[in-house]
């Protein structure tokens, strides 16, 4: 039997993409649709205070939509905005912003900035993990996950996110791996060998890593492999082999050897060079980070007296790049990893003015030499649950002059600005930056200067 549909009116965009309308006095969220649209829609959840469900027709179109660029748009889990004309999908970021920091935040005073674009919408991403998957035709599949599927995963062909060469690898990898026979792990019964096909590129120096990550045991004759790849595909730069025979599907190794070249790739931003591993955090859209950050340090307008703290540092990149405007950095993290390639990147670009501390922040705020008051600028760039509260009380006391907040999550940064403001400081202004196009996700920045 064919499903119920209902006719509505969107009037909305929510939280993560999800389209609005109103049924029967309650909002009902759904899957596609546009502000703007009438569509039949299949109710799907009814819960007390709203309904959920998915677009099945468009009656009326908005005249926002536009055909997306992706062959794989429809069975695809990323890109969900490409059908939105990038202008509004600025325009629906900017608004998430400006209504987290209203209803979350309840500060009514911020100047919510213009949204900067970025620099590129499509081959934009540096890193992207294709996966291997038993089943299908061909008896495996490489690629990402089909949409609202997380168990199954469909052969992509031309990926718009990350390179041409990145799409021409996966058909080698593909090919490849069928004509030597390698087995692909099956992810419910453990057993097999190819798990993830991870490729990393500097998108300012031309270099390429490919990271093969797979169930424990050598690469078979890895020596026939590099020379058949060098072949084909001679712009890869360097081949890594990781080794995970750990349940969880995850594309990180715990053993790791380099097949093939340095083992890393090199990355500029602003000049500033960064080693990249296979397992380094580093920022995904290259070129929007530089702008991210010069969008973040206008705000903060570093001196060279500051002393700047830079919390939830990463790899180093914000501290690496502040670190010629001021006279003292430190960095503090909590993956050993990021901390060992933060400061192999603070040697890499001869920087001596930086120190890097491997730890917990809220540990690391109650510090005695952090009371000291030597730090009079502190910046911080947490993970999407934003700041831990006993973080956020240090903070409040240590009363640095001005606080960078660098958010990938509106929701808790306006929670965290609420606290802050609470705490004596005030925030005059915020700046949305698009990193990730045709994704819901936005970031921002904004500058708290003490009152
Ligand atoms: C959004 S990333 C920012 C990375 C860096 N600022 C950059 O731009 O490349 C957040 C970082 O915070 C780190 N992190 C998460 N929880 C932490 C904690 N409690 N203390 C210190 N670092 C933490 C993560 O490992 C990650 O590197």
């Amino acid at each position: 039997m064919s499903p119920k549909l209902v006719e509505l009116e969107i009037i909305d965009l929510a939280n993560e993409g999800k389209a609005v309308a109103h049924l029967d006095g309650k909002v009902c969220f759904l899957k596609g649709g546009l502000p703007g649209e009438r569509v039949l829609a299949e109710i799907t959840r009814r819960k007390p205070r709203y309904n959920e469900g998915v677009v099945r027709e468009i009656l009326k179109k908005s005249d926002q939509r536009i055909a997306a660029q992706c062959v794989h748009f429809n069975s695809c889990g990323g890109c969900t905005w490409q059908d939105l004309a990038y202008n509004s999908q600025l325009e629906f970021k900017r608004k998430h912003v400006v209504d987290c920091i209203e209803r979350i935040g309840g500060l009514e005073e911020v100047r919510v900035g213009d949204i900067v674009p970025s620099k590129e919408v499509f081959y934009y991403r540096n890193k992207m993990e294709f996966s291997f998957h038993t089943g299908g035709t061909a008896g495996f599949t490489l690629g990402l996950h089909r949409r609202g599927h997380f168990d199954e995963i469909f052969d992509v062909e031309q990926c718009l996110l990350q390179s041409e060469l990145s799409n021409r690898l996966i058909t080698w990898f593909r090919k490849y791996a069928t004509g030597e026979n390698i087995p692909v792990y099956d992810v419910k019964e453990h057993v097999g060998y190819l798990r993830f096909l991870m490729i990393r590129e500097g998108k300012n120096t031309g270099q390429t890593m490919v990271n093969i990550v797979t169930n424990y045991g050598d690469f078979p004759d890895e020596e026939k492999m590099i020379g058949a790849l060098n072949a084909a595909i001679p712009e890869v730069t360097t081949v890594v082999h990781n080794q995970n025979g750990k349940k969880s599907n995850i594309a990180a190794g715990e053993i790791e050897k380099v097949l093939y070249g340095p083992g890393y790739i090199e990355e500029t931003l602003s000049d500033f060079k960064f080693r990249i591993r296979a397992n380094s955090f580093f920022q995904t859209n290259p070129r929007q980070a530089e702008v991210l950050y010069e969008t973040a340090f206008d705000l903060l307008q570093p001196g060279n007296d500051d002393r700047l703290l830079d919390l939830y540092c990463g790899a180093g990149s914000i501290g690496i790049l502040a670190s010629r405007r001021v006279a003292e950095v430190a960095g503090v993290e909590l993956v050993g990893e990021a901390v060992r390639a933060a400061r192999e990147n603070a040697a890499l670009n001869d920087i001596e003015n930086i120190n890097f501390h491997e730890g917990d922040v809220k540990d690391f705020l109650n510090r005695t030499e952090v009371d000291n008051n030597i730090f009079n600028i502190i910046c911080i760039d947490p993970p999407r649950a934003g700041l831990h509260p006993k973080a956020l009380k240090r903070l409040a006391l240590l009363k640095p002059e001005k606080i960078l907040y660098i958010s990938c999550n509106p929701a808790t940064f306006a929670r965290d600005a609420a606290a802050l403001v609470e705490a004596g400081y005030c925030l005059p202004e915020v700046i949305p930056v698009d990193m990730f196009p045709h994704t819901t996700h936005v970031e921002l920045t904004g500058i708290f200067y003490a009152r």
